[in-house]
């Protein structure tokens, strides 16, 4: 991964200034000619002339442009939902061109407007950047026939006399050399550009992008595909950053990782005015990414400590916990407290809440037993009868093993009742690789399953963010679903999850990591 990202380079911007004076000695020999009825009137040779003007009358623009996008060559599996949601955020399906690969770092999309793909960029943590996409080929000169064909009319507004711009050559598992660059950028000069070149501060970004395959153990020669478009807009990458648990106020030993929140918020479709709740809450990671949204959040957590932010630190080098250390307090580090409703404790077996559909969505990530019990409140003796008068107050519940299957079922259950209509429910499953197949994932009868990504924890376990929208109102009979129906049966083998776990390879990793900053459970 790391020689990957080595190789995933920018150009050096100098090299445009270099290509910019190559254009500028050229000038001498080219021919202004315009033409009636065509927007083009730049200084080119009267060859690139003819060919451009050939090419005119046989184009035609389209109302819907091509746009590509560029994704970041992690989290693969989590890309493809997240991207989909931010479009049906918008109205829009996905629609890849023919040959679409999702697991390459460059996506052609159609039937979208620069609107939308803006909207998609202004929220997506798995796309880098996006393009006007004016051509593309698997060689350059099957680039240079596309960008020919591309419609002069789209072209010519960004390439105006009195404009400003600038050319970058991006790679993909290659490293360029400085002269390869340049000379990348010489070939594109059949492009009729006339504004003058601005490193610093352009008005419009082009973009030459090769891809040499994501295998970085065998590096093609030559580029396996070739784009060149016009730059939009990038994703929100520097989210992760700003937003990541290193610096974070208030932190735990699962708080969950900054970039997998905000893809867990865009799998779950969190928009302004939504009220999102968190059943797991913990340090409340997962409201901080939903608030940045502009959601309404609120969680419960059973542990006392942490809802109170009181207790031992997870800092390496704190013992306890500061005064002010919770989650109101992580929403105010990011600028989001007013987003903040509250939080409880509360035991997630015996909710609290009133039976009506409150939540836009419900994202979590529920106790595996890993590095924090699964317990509920309730005692195999069965003791039921409530203390009295003075203890209620001090009374501490006794507590019994909350299965993993028993979580999930009422997860799903209580999703069911709680959602809106076409509300949401993400969370993450854990799953012993060898044992896993698809109908390990717990279904509910008014929940449609839309997505299930990996993410590799260790050598053979894993955990599978899921993804469910609600489509039905749970009748009667649907919250004892797995009684009648086996589709629905919850999967025992969840239950050994922590056995699972902790044998082999895992022992070693489970015990080294029982205190750090940064946790994936
Ligand atoms: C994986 S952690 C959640 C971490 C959280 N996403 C964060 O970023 O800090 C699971 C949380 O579930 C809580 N928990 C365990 N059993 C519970 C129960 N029965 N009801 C409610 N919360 C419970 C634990 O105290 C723990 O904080």
């Amino acid at each position: 991964m790391h020689q990957m990202r080595t190789q995933d380079t920018h150009c050096t911007i100098k090299v445009v200034a270099v290509c910019y004076i190559k254009i500028l000695t050229l000038l001498p020999f080219m021919v202004i000619k315009p033409q009636p009825g065509t927007l083009f009137c730049s200084p080119v040779s009267s060859r690139k002339y003819f060919e451009f003007g050939t090419r005119m009358a046989l184009t035609k623009s389209h109302p819907f442009l091509k746009y590509l996008l560029h994704l970041a060559h992690d989290n693969l599996d989590f890309r493809l939902p997240e991207i989909k949601a931010l479009l049906s955020l918008r109205g829009k399906p996905f629609h890849p061109y023919e040959n679409f690969n999702e697991k390459s770092p460059f996506w052609r999309l159609k039937d979208l407007s620069e609107e939308d793909v803006r909207g998609i960029m202004a929220r997506s943590v798995c796309a880098k950047s996006a393009f006007e996409l004016w051509g593309h080929g698997q060689t350059h000169s099957e680039l240079r026939t596309s960008l020919l064909n591309y419609p002069l009319e789209n072209m010519s507004p960004f390439m105006q006399k009195d404009s400003t711009y600038r050319i970058n050559v991006y790679t993909f598992n290659k490293t360029l050399e400085f002269t390869d660059r340049l000379k990348r950028i010489d070939a594109l000069d059949y492009l009729p550009f006339e504004g003058t070149v601005s490193l610093k501060s352009p008005q419009h970004i082009f973009c030459l992008l090769e891809d040499y395959g994501t295998d970085p153990n065998s590096i093609p020669e030559h580029p396996i595909h070739i784009y060149f478009g016009r730059w939009i807009a990038d994703g929100q990458r520097e989210l992760i950053r700003s937003h990541s648990v290193k610096n974070r106020h208030f932190i735990g030993n699962t708080s969950m990782d900054a970039g997998l929140s905000l893809i867990m918020a865009n799998h779950a479709k969190v928009k302004e005015n939504d009220l999102v709740f968190d059943p797991f809450v913990g340090t409340g990671s997962l409201l901080v990414a939903c608030s940045h949204f502009g959601a309404y959040v609120c969680g419960t957590d059973i542990d006392y400590n942490t809802i109170h932010g009181k207790g031992r630190s997870s800092r390496r080098n704190q013992k306890w916990r500061g005064p002010d250390e919770n989650i109101r307090a992580n929403l105010r580090q990011y600028g989001t407290e007013k987003m903040y409703l509250d939080v409880m404790v509360s035991d997630a077996s015996k909710p609290v809440w009133r039976n009506a559909a409150l939540f836009d969505a419900i994202i979590t990530d529920p106790p595996y037993g890993i590095r924090e019990s699964t317990r509920r409140t309730g005692s195999h003796k069965d003791i039921t009868k409530p203390p009295e008068g003075i203890y209620v107050e001090s009374h501490v519940p006794v507590s019994q093993v909350y299965h993993l299957s028993d979580i999930f079922t009422d997860l799903l259950n209580f999703s069911a009742q709680h959602l809106v209509m076409g509300g949401t429910l993400v969370y993450w499953l854990p799953v012993y690789q060898p044992e896993y197949c698809e109908e390990m994932v717990p279904l509910h009868p008014c929940l449609r399953l839309i997505s299930n990504c990996e993410q590799t924890l260790s050598s053979h376990t894993s955990r599978r963010l899921i993804t469910m929208e609600k489509i039905k109102e749970p009748e009667e009979l649907d919250s004892s679903a797995h009684l009648a129906d086996p589709c629905f049966s919850p999967y025992q083998g969840h239950n050994a999850f922590r056995e699972k776990y902790f044998s082999g390879l895992n022992k070693k990793c489970g015990k080294d990591n029982n205190k750090s900053d940064v946790n994936v459970e």
